[in-house]
């Protein structure tokens, strides 16, 4: 694995060239299966960043603001698991999250581990970190941490206990079976006597969970739409987005799913290939699974995780899970 190395202030950079989305190949082969679907992770370019922001503001989205709540309430407790170890973030984004773990560890920070596929992300959130936490020794890797990866073999994270950070319930967007697979590469990237502290989404009635996916303000459709105009821009499509809307339901198997639906027949463009739509067809762009306790728990004993702790709120809208590994 070879890494570009640059030191700025408390940070040490490291990018280890993660591989280049095909877009346009992914794209076009989403969109000819029977069932058309395109990878959640094109939602996030600039506009689909912001705009998921935005959702994570809304009043019906309850996860950002009740995971919060959770950290602030038992931030002593869960410092006292962290503290003198490794935290290591995943998709670390703008690093808001973890504020509420460092200002709970002080003066015991730990050494920081953000991972994030965006460089210029990565660079700006941890550089903010610092500056708000000057005494903290912070490790910036640009790579995918979905797929299988291990720590630059330095001495301040060697022999260190390590806990890895996973919040916002973005493991409810892999399907359970990928699930276990991420947990076991996450267990590698931990070591014996590792944890992981991770958010997870609870299961709860459809009508605190649709409103949550489909907002009468129209931010998530806009979000899921995001999609088409980037499609339009990036590969020259030509998606008329008064043709298409938004749809999002609980299935009772115990996701949210997450649809664009062609409000009638018609033709896309893409690349000089035709993609036909029928009336009320749809293109899945997520799923979203909630997890009860137990559930989840069970999925972390499959990959060999044992369950020590589980905080959740006074409502049980959502869970933070401290897991662990053997020695
Ligand atoms: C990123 N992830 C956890 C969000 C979720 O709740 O599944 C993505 C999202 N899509 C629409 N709203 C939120």
């Amino acid at each position: 694995m070879s890494a570009a190395l640059s030191i700025k202030s408390a940070i040490e950079f490291y990018d280890f060239h993660p591989p280049v989305d095909d877009f346009k190949a992914e794209v076009l082969q989403g969109l000819q299966q029977q069932q058309k679907a395109i990878s959640a992770k094109f939602l996030y370019d600039k506009r689909g960043a912001e705009l998921f922001d935005a959702i994570c503001t809304l009043d019906e989205y309850y996860l950002t603001r009740t995971e919060i709540d959770i950290l602030q309430t038992y931030g002593n407790e869960i410092a006292a698991l962290v503290k003198d170890g490794v935290l290591i973030e995943f998709g670390s984004g703008s690093s808001q999250k973890v504020r509420f773990i460092l200002d709970a560890t002080m003066p015991n920070l730990p050494t920081y581990v953000a991972l994030d596929i965006s460089k210029q992300h990565l660079y700006e959130s941890c550089t903010n970190l610092v500056e708000a936490y000057p005494e903290l020794q912070a490790i910036a890797i640009c790579t995918d941490y979905t797929q299988p990866i291990r720590l630059p073999d330095i001495y301040s994270i060697k022999h260190k206990r390590k806990v890895a950070f996973f919040p916002g319930s973005s493991i409810g967007n892999l399907e359970p079976s990928e699930v276990v697979q991420f947990l076991k590469n996450t267990a590698m990237l931990l070591e014996p006597n590792g944890s992981l502290l991770i958010g997870v989404d609870l299961k709860k009635s459809k009508e605190i969970l649709e409103p949550a996916y489909d907002d009468p303000q129209g931010i998530s459709a806009a979000f899921a739409l995001n999609l088409l105009v980037r499609i339009n821009r990036e590969l020259g499509a030509d998606f008329d987005l008064d043709k298409f809307c938004y749809r999002a339901f609980y299935n009772a198997i115990g996701r949210i799913e997450m649809y664009i639906v062609s409000l009638e027949t018609q033709v896309v463009h893409i690349d000089g290939m035709e993609i036909p739509f029928q009336q009320g067809e749809t293109l899945r762009t997520e799923h979203s699974y909630k997890y009860s306790v137990d559930e989840f728990q069970n999925l972390a004993d499959l990959a060999g995780f044992q369950p020590q702790r589980v905080w959740t709120d006074p409502k049980q809208l959502f869970s933070l899970h401290y897991l662990q590994l053997p020695n």
